[in-house]
C-alpha cells in the first residue's frame, strides 16, 4: 500500500524533487496525491509535473482571507485523498484548518537544530550569523506552535571557516534531501509513534 502524500511547496522545489527521485527508485512506499503551491510558475509545480503529480495553485489573492485560502488548500488535500501532508518549503505558516484536518499528519523541513534558530525565513544566515559551529536541518510534526512539533529526524553539518550563508545553506540542504524521504518512509512504514514531544522511531517490523 502506498502512502498518498499532499506536498506543498511554495518555490525552487528540491525537497519535493528528493522525494519524487525516492519515489521513482523504489525506496519511498509513497504517492504524490497532489502537490500545491500558493504562487503560480514556481519550479516545485514543473517539477510534479514532471512527474505525472496532479499540481493546484492556491493563492492567497484568489481568496478573501488567509484562513479562506487555507480552507481551500484543507478542501483540495482532503478531496485527493491525502495521508500525510509534508511541507517542503512552503513559505507560510498552516493555518488551523489544516492543522485540524490533519492532527499530526504534516511534516516540515526546517534548515536548522531546531530548537535553535526556528520562527525565521533565514536560519541557515542565522545559525552562521551567531557564531554556531554546527549546522544542520530538522524533519518534526507541525502543531500550532511554529517549528515547536515534535522531532522526528535531524542531520548535522560543520560550520567552515570560509562558509558564506549559501554554502552553509548548500551543505544543509543535502542532508534536508536524505531526511526528508527518510521521515516520509518511516511514517509510511508505521513507525513513527509520538510520546509527547519525543517521536520514537520503532524497529522495522
Ligand atoms: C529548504 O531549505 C527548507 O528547509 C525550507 O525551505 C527550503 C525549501 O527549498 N523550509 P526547496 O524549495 O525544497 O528547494
Amino acid at each position: 500500500m502506498l502512502l498518498k502524500l499532499g506536498v506543498l511547496a511554495s518555490g525552487r522545489g528540491t525537497n519535493l524533487q528528493a522525494i519524487i527521485d525516492a519515489i521513482e527508485a523504489e525506496t519511498l512506499p509513497a504517492a504524490i496525491a497532489v502537490v500545491i503551491s500558493n504562487h503560480p510558475g514556481v519550479p516545485a509545480l514543473g517539477r510534479a509535473a514532471r512527474h505525472g503529480a496532479p499540481t493546484a495553485i492556491i493563492e492567497r489573492s484568489a481568496h478573501p482571507s488567509h484562513s479562506a485560502q487555507h480552507q481551500a488548500i484543507t478542501d483540495e488535500l482532503v478531496r485527493c485523498g491525502v495521508e500525510l501532508v509534508v511541507l517542503a518549503g512552503f513559505d507560510r505558516v498552516v493555518g488551523p484548518e489544516i492543522l485540524r484536518a490533519f492532527p499530526y499528519r504534516i511534516i516540515n523541513i526546517h534548515p536548522s537544530l531546531l530548537p535553535a534558530f526556528g520562527g525565521g525565513l533565514h536560519a541557515q544566515a542565522d545559525a552562521l550569523g551567531y557564531g554556531v559551529k554546527v549546522a544542520g536541518c530538522t524533519v518534526h510534526f507541525v502543531t500550532e506552535d511554529v517549528d515547536c512539533g515534535p522531532i522526528i529526524a535531524q542531520a548535522c553539518v560543520p560550520v567552515l571557516e570560509d562558509d558564506t550563508a549559501d554554502t552553509l545553506a548548500a551543505r544543509i540542504l543535502e542532508q534536508e534531501h536524505h531526511i526528508l524521504p527518510m521521515s516520509i518512509r518511516l511514517f509510511a512504514q508505521g513507525r513513527l509513534k509520538v510520546e509527547g514531544r519525543r517521536v520514537r522511531v520503532l524497529p522495522p517490523p
